[in-house]
């Protein structure tokens, strides 16, 4: 299936200059989340994953039906204040900003192999700094799976040695 379909092109969003994609219609169609969803099942079902860590908020969409099909759990990654209990931190930078991702200290055992899942990588800084949270609790980032790569922002370099899927590339 050719999902690039499912992705509309928004020019000067959410600022001058940004090419944003955006995944909402790929989801709005049930057979193209389906068929991306299982990609990714397809990917980690090798990959003796304990449990699927995501960050707010496309994360989520990408990594909880992933979490249901292979039967483990979902960690949330979330923007400061938004997490309930105790939580550890990482400053981050943004293809359009910046912020604090944190997650609960208990989220992950030491140990636990970790698939990350997210909707897009730009500059990579959210999943470099979701990669540090999963590290400083003692999980092992087994996998990272995104639907969109924008390689021209060079993300990748950011993400050396992990093991990468995109399923679309611009
Ligand atoms: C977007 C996107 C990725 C991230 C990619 O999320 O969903 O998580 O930016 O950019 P990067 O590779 O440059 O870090 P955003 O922070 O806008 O949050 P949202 O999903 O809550 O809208
Ligand atoms: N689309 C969606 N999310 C993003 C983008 C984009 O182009 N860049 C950074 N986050």
């Amino acid at each position: 299936m050719d999902l690039k379909q499912f992705v509309a092109i928004v020019p000067d969003y959410p600022k001058q200059g940004i090419v944003f994609k955006d995944i909402t219609p790929l989801m709005n169609d049930g057979e193209a989340y389906k068929y991306a969803t299982d990609q990714i099942v397809d990917y980690a079902k090798d990959k003796q994953i304990d449990i699927i860590v995501g960050p707010e908020a496309r994360g989520f969409i990408i990594g909880c039906p992933v979490a249901y099909a292979l039967g483990v759990g979902f960690a949330p990654v979330r923007k400061e204040g938004k997490l309930p209990r105790e939580t550890i931190k990482v400053g981050y930078g943004l293809e359009y900003g910046k912020d604090v991702l944190t997650i609960h200290k208990d989220a992950i055992k030491p140990g636990q192999r970790v698939l990350i899942t997210d909707d897009l990588l730009a500059t990579g800084g959210t999943i470099d700094a979701t990669i540090q949270l999963v590290e400083q609790l003692g999980g092992v980032v087994a996998g990272i799976a995104f639907l969109v790569e924008l390689s021209y922002l060079d993300g990748r370099k950011k993400l050396d040695g992990y093991d990468i899927l995109s399923l679309m590339m611009y």
